[in-house]
């Protein structure tokens, strides 16, 4: 019996999961979503051709892996269809659990009307809907992928919960819509996604049981964890290592090696405390080279130093046995690279992550830099300083380095 590898995000998403996934998923049988929904958004660059992905797995581009999206993601049957198209035979390459709720427009339409209300204290959502899915499924009044299957009872479950819900509906301005057109377009949906609906928890099991190589692919990332993350500018899923087990049925006991990911700088997209964010032009230049720019929502991406406390904080939180390190070559020509090794609150010095991040002021230590890693493929090929900040990095995370990357590219990747 087999064990479930884990990739998962180690900072506030866009680490560069998708790139890594893509690559170790060459050699996996199967691919599995375990949270979040279409806030996500994966890019992979495949010999000059991008790919971003939203909600399906990032084992796609392997033909012979089967990707699956569990229980825990929340599923908008618009996006998903949006992004199959792009691919041809879906049919036995990709299931959706019966049991992953849905994440239907009246969702986003309170996202977004919330988040407005809020006015600056405005989380910064992606304004997908993922905060009022997520709700609706702890509320016990969402609906799942298995009712797809029968639209015409779904439509009128649904009508039900707008007229319980009226009042909030109401409160925000938000229109529902009427009854013969919300059954089209949930006919129009079951039509499209019902065969791929499914008990995926067996069907991940199987694999298990089978020997079968499965790799779980987490969204989002460790900072933006619902219980552990910078709360309440997170998002409404369990993005850490643990949430993956319940996401697709799975016991501790089924995960094998943990790979969190990490960019060598840090980015921030939405609102919410980010002490090694850099306003000089130090961060506009990791913007400009690394295009730090949302796969999803298109926003600018906030930039900084390597926060080498959160890190060993996120590494210890996910049991992480090594580092995946993203983007290295973004640092290429920076004469003098920061590292946050200790934190400042209220006069003291701490090497340990408070629960609020608020009013710490960051401490660091200069590395010096290098010329260029941009696509180093082996790790002796990079510059004496550039090893010195892995290993840096090493020491004041507790956690061993297993991955370098050098550009976005699947091939420009150090394994180690
Ligand atoms: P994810 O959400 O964690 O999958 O990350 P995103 O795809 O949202 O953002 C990471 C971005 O960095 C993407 O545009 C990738 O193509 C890009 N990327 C990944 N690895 C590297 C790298 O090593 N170097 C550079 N320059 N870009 C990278
Ligand atoms: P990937 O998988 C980066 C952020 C949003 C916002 C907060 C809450 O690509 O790494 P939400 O819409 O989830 O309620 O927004 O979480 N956020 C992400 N930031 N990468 C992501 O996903 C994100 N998904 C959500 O910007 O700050
Ligand atoms: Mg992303």
């Amino acid at each position: 019996m087999s064990k479930a590898d884990l990739i998962v995000g180690i900072q506030w998403g866009d680490e560069g999961k998708g790139k890594i996934v893509d690559k170790l998923a060459q050699e996996y049988d199967m691919v599995c979503r375990s949270q979040g929904g279409h806030n996500a958004g994966h890019t992979i660059w495949v010999d000059g051709v991008r790919y971003a992905l939203h909600l399906v797995p990032s084992g796609i581009l392997n033909p012979k892996a089967i990707n699956v999206i569990g229980n825990g993601v929340v599923l908008n049957p618009e996006s998903i269809i949006k992004e199959m198209v792009q691919f041809d035979d879906l049919e036995g390459r990709i299931f959706i659990s019966d049991k992953a709720h849905l994440n239907l427009p009246y969702h986003s339409l309170i996202d977004q009307a919330r988040e407005k209300l809020k006015g600056e204290n405005a989380i910064g959502t992606t304004g997908k809907g993922i905060g009022p899915a997520y709700a609706d499924k702890i509320n016990r009044v969402g609906h799942r992928a298995e009712e797809l299957k029968n639209p015409v009872q779904l439509c009128k479950n649904v009508m039900a919960y707008f007229k319980e819900n009226k009042v909030i509906f109401d409160a925000l301005d938000v229109a529902v819509p009427n009854e013969a057109d919300l059954l089209e377009e949930l006919k129009s949906y079951s039509e499209q996604l019902s065969k791929f609906i499914t008990n995926t928890t067996n069907m991940v099991w199987d694999a298990l049981d089978a020997d079968k190589k499965v790799l779980l692919e987490g969204a989002q990332g460790t900072l933006l964890d619902i219980d552990h993350g910078t709360y309440p500018f997170v998002t409404s899923s369990s993005t850490v290592s643990a949430g993956a087990c319940i996401g697709l049925g799975l016991s501790p006991k089924d995960i094998g090696i943990v790979t969190g990911i990490v960019k060598a700088y840090t980015t921030r997209v939405g609102n919410g405390p980010f002490p090694t964010e850099d306003f000089t032009d130090a961060g506009e230049t990791m913007a400009d080279v690394g295009k730090e720019v949302g796969t999803t929502t298109g926003r600018g991406r906030r930039c900084g130093w390597f926060d080498a406390v959160a890190v060993k904080h996120a590494s210890r939180l996910n049991g992480c046995d090594q580092l995946s390190l993203m983007k290295l070559d973004v640092l290429d020509g920076f004469e003098t690279i920061k590292i946050c090794v200790a934190y400042e609150v209220n006069g003291e010095t701490i090497t340990y992550m408070p629960s609020d991040l608020t009013n710490v002021i960051p401490i660091y230590e200069d590395i010096k830099g290098w010329d260029s890693v941009v696509g180093c493929r082996e790790f002796d090929q990079l510059p004496q300083t550039a090893k010195d900040y892995v290993i840096r990095i090493e020491e004041l995370t507790n956690t061993k380095v297993g991955i370098i990357s050098t550009s976005p590219e699947r091939e420009d990747t150090i394994i180690l």
